[in-house]
């Protein structure tokens, strides 16, 4: 497997100047290793006593990260250099998990004491199961997770000082390998069944699936298509870059707040629409549309700007082409329907609805391609989940890399608390 080895020189001595109330300032140009090049504006205020204005981060890079890289216009995702494509192909979650956290796939050495240290610490204290009865039975999952996920930090406390390297890194194992754990729970409950215990025999979608659709009183057989496509889609939302979740565990971190907090943080953003809750919103969607014969009529309520109608599962704020992962899920979908032998017309709808959109000049315009959300929903439920599990499998995938990013930040000699600015307006 080829990573990208980036082609761009370092920091040139570039500068950048901006005249404003007669002042004129120099800013550095910094460039990355791919990508565009940014401007420095960390003296801005103290030379001309601007600030910059940019709600929602959308020409404003955060930080400098060595994880991922995204060219929204190509249509290119790499994980420390490599083409998710060939990840998805070619490596299992945990070699991924083991790429995002530590910058380089697994020898085989490697990859067997990765896994024992991700397998020894797969449960969860058992005080914590008490946690979950405190909940509604109906309560969403992602509202169970958000608290006991939090509640992490009050039962390992061995590893919550982030300035000790150890503790940085059991606090990542302990994240990539309860998470699974804590999303099943909630499931389990959400349902009245009994919690079912890891199976550390198990690779790590093998064994979530057996702690969600097992139970006692019968054996249980993990079917390996699932599994297959199971571990693909945790691949392919392992990370994104400074996603609005990710941001929001950087932040959190910033100010110094142990990890599981920060994760903590990180679910709740996740839990949103226009986030992780969209392959949620997808299928509602699909759903709605019923069939293939309604799809011109919710096309024109998509256009109307009154109706406020959005085509879920489409658009992204970073992608302006075909989202590559979208590419992968369509496949798995195919794979996973075929295998099992389901017919679901809502892929039918998702499919014409995808190939008329790609032809209509409104979605041309604004460049808006289906997203990994508009396909994952339609997998999820042929594997046999309710589409309440959808965003807590979105954080059992992504904890890697909101880890990752977590710990790259902390390892960042330019870190600071983050704390934007404001445009004041005066009411009234
Ligand atoms: N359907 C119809 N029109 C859309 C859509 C959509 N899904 N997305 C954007 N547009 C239109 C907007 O109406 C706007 O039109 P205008 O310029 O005429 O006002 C234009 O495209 C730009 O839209 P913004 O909201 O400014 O684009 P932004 O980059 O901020 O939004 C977002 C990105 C939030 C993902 C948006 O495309 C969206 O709401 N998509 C549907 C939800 C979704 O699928 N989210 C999943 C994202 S992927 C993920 O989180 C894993």
């Amino acid at each position: 497997m080829n990573a990208h080895d980036g082609s761009k020189a370092p920091d040139s001595d570039r500068t950048a100047s901006l005249l404003i109330n007669n002042v004129q300032v120099k800013m550095p140009v910094r460039s990355g290793s791919i990508g565009p090049d940014v401007i420095d504006v960390g003296r801005l205020y103290r030379e001309s006593g601007c600030f910059t204005y940019d709600p929602g981060f959308t020409s404003t890079a955060n930080c400098s990260s060595k994880i991922t890289y995204i060219d929204g216009e190509e249509g290119i995702l790499l994980y420390r250099g490599y083409p998710i494509e060939q990840l998805a192909k070619s490596s299992n979650f945990l070699e991924v998990c083991y790429l995002l956290l530590n910058g380089e796939l697994p020898t085989e050495t490697q990859y067997k004491e990765f896994d024992g240290h991700i397998t020894r610490h797969t449960m969860v204290h058992e005080q914590m199961t008490r946690f979950f009865t405190g909940f509604r039975r109906d309560a969403h999952p992602m509202a169970v997770m958000c608290g006991v996920v939090g509640a992490l930090s009050s039962f390992y406390h061995d590893s919550t000082d982030i300035h000790d390297l150890k503790h940085r890194v059991i606090a990542s194992h302990r994240m990539v390998a309860k998470m699974p754990t804590i999303a099943a729970m909630a499931f389990k409950y959400s349902i009245g069944q009994p919690f079912i215990y890891p199976r550390n025999d198990l690779e790590f979608a093998s064994n979530f699936l057996q702690m969600c659709f097992a139970v006692p009183c019968e054996p249980y057989e993990v079917d390996p298509v699932v599994a297959k496509a199971l571990d693909r889609i945790m691949i392919l939302h392992a990370d994104h870059e400074q996603n609005a979740s990710t941001s929001t565990v950087r932040l959190a971190g910033s100010s110094g707040a142990n990890p599981f907090a920060c994760i903590a943080a990180g679910i709740a953003c996740l839990w949103g629409p226009a986030h992780g809750g969209a392959n949620e919103a997808a299928l509602k969607m699909l759903e709605e549309i019923g069939h293939v014969r309604n799809i011109p009529e919710f096309i024109k309520r998509v256009k109307d700007k009154n109706e406020g109608v959005r085509l879920m599962g489409f658009g992204h704020r970073v992608y302006k082409n075909y989202d590559p992962r979208a590419k992968v899920m369509q496949e798995t979908c195919h794979e996973v329907l075929g295998k099992l032998g389901i017919k679901d017309d809502l892929l039918d709808v998702a499919m014409e609805l995808e190939r008329i959109a790609l032809h209509d000049d409104y979605f041309i315009e604004k460049k808006l391609y289906p997203n990994v959300d508009f396909y994952s929903g339609i997998v999820l439920r042929a594997i046999g989940f309710p589409v309440s599990m959808f965003t807590p499998l979105f954080a059992v995938s992504r904890t890697v890399g909101w880890i990752a990013q977590w710990k790259e930040m902390i390892e960042d000699p330019e870190q600071k608390i983050g704390r934007p600015r404001q445009l004041y307006v005066k009411r009234g």
